[in-house]
């Protein structure tokens, strides 16, 4: 167990908080989902309430170590502002400048500062101007925003399995450093779920490719009763049981490894639910995200896709026979959307599964939910209240669903 807020003392002190504010925004950059931001609340609360001065650091999209404007974290201050009720201090342009070190060293106790976005800067990911990798660079832009404050509280689940400066290296260059109440209920929430579930045990894995979620459907193997498997990479699957797939994204050089993980979940009894009936059309206009008014949309009969036509969402014998293991089951881990959810006529089976695990959730069953297109479902059905742990975490809940070692939490101490 790694060391929380309760275990060390901030009052008075300058606090540094890598926080995920990687969050989307629209073309006018406004931003159209603040959960993430919203999230950190908590921490930030308690470390005001400690008197201490707050500098929050994060990184938003992928700017690769140039200044990318539009990429800038201005908006996340006006908002954070606006949910804690409290001015935030930010400086643009570049969070080590001369200016960003001033405003933290004049920081008061209960005063925030937010600082740039840190991929500005190649070295948050150890790379040089040129793209390179340069392991140093990410020690010496550590020490960079180490200097800026004397305690480090890593409170960005969404960011934790990135070993980068402000994730990891500033561990080593500050004088303490503990995980902030937003990571500490993820770990807990994900490591209990994983560790001790009440069973039946469900694990819902979707998305387009089957190489995205090798690891994590080996691991769960070993720890599930049952997984259901939707969105593209059902259909890899099912091809590599002979089924004809048509003109669906299917990965062809997993086939074998498809095989593999069925005949493994076989050897360890675990119920693997593929779909039995697919929503398929010969059309869709990927790039504007939407169904040409010219395409056939239909529902097969059975598992096979007929020359021509690509699946794309499960069908409804799927459905209820996927409602039937979902009801049983007493925990839940989702994480990927069953079909093209980005398009609405092809989101239905995503959203009918968002509801199925709220009423399992209600009716006692433990449910996790990661990953933005899932997430967006359960918002999308009205059911996010309802389940019992939404992650902030995408690529980070995966990597701990695959039991992998996180970076920016290896790298703090254990409590003693
Ligand atoms: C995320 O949104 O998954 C995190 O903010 C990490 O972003 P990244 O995949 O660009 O590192």
């Amino acid at each position: 167990m790694k060391k929380t807020l309760a275990d060390i003392n901030v009052k008075g002190k300058k606090v540094l908080v890598r926080v995920d504010y990687n969050v989307p925004l629209n073309a006018s950059l406004q931003i159209t989902n603040d959960k993430r931001i919203a999230a950190t609340l908590p921490t930030i609360e308690y470390l005001l309430k400690k008197n201490a001065a707050v500098i929050l650091m994060s990184h938003l999209g992928r700017p690769k170590g140039k200044v990318v404007s539009e990429m800038s974290l201005k908006p996340i201050s006006v908002c954070l502002s606006e949910l804690l009720g409290k001015p935030v201090k930010f400086v643009g342009g570049d969070c080590i400048s001369a200016e960003s070190k001033k405003v933290a060293a004049d920081l008061k106790s209960g005063e925030i500062l937010l600082l740039e976005n840190l991929r500005f800067h190649p070295e948050e990911e150890g790379k040089n101007a040129a793209g390179e990798k340069v392991k140093a660079s990410m020690d010496v832009f550590a020490k960079e925003l180490a200097s800026m404050g004397e305690i480090f509280v890593q409170d960005a689940f969404g960011t934790v399995h990135r070993a980068h400066a402000s994730t990891a290296s500033i561990v080593k260059y500050v004088k303490d450093a503990a995980v902030g109440f937003l990571v500490e209920k993820e770990l807990k929430f994900l490591g209990e779920t994983i560790e001790k579930p009440a069973r039946p045990f469900l694990a819902i894995l979707g998305g387009a490719k089957v190489s995205d979620k090798i690891n994590v459907i080996e691991n769960l193997l070993n720890k599930v009763d049952a997984i259901l498997i939707g969105g593209a990479m059902a259909y890899t699957f099912l091809k590599s049981q002979g089924v004809s797939a048509g003109t669906s994204l299917v990965e062809d050089d997993k086939l074998e490894l498809a095989d593999e993980l069925l005949k493994k979940a076989k050897e360890k009894k675990v119920d693997f639910l593929l779909p039995v009936d697919h929503i398929i059309t010969n059309k869709v206009d990927f790039v504007n995200k939407q169904v040409p008014s010219d395409a056939d949309i239909k529902a097969t009969v059975d598992e096979a896709i007929s020359e021509g036509y690509m699946g794309v969402d499960v069908g409804p014998q799927s459905l209820e026979k996927f409602s039937e293991v979902v009801k049983f089951s007493k925990t839940i881990v989702w994480n990927g959307p069953l079909g093209i959810f980005e398009i609405d006529e092809f989101s239905k089976g995503t959203i009918k599964i968002a509801e199925l695990v709220a009423e399992a959730t209600d009716d006692g069953a433990i449910s996790v939910i990661g990953g933005g297109d899932s997430v967006s479902a359960v918002k999308k059905a009205g059911a996010d209240k309802r389940i019992s742990h939404i992650s902030t975490g995408g690529g980070a809940s995966l990597e701990f669903l695959e039991g992998k070692e996180l970076p920016g939490i290896a790298a703090l101490s254990d409590k003693k």
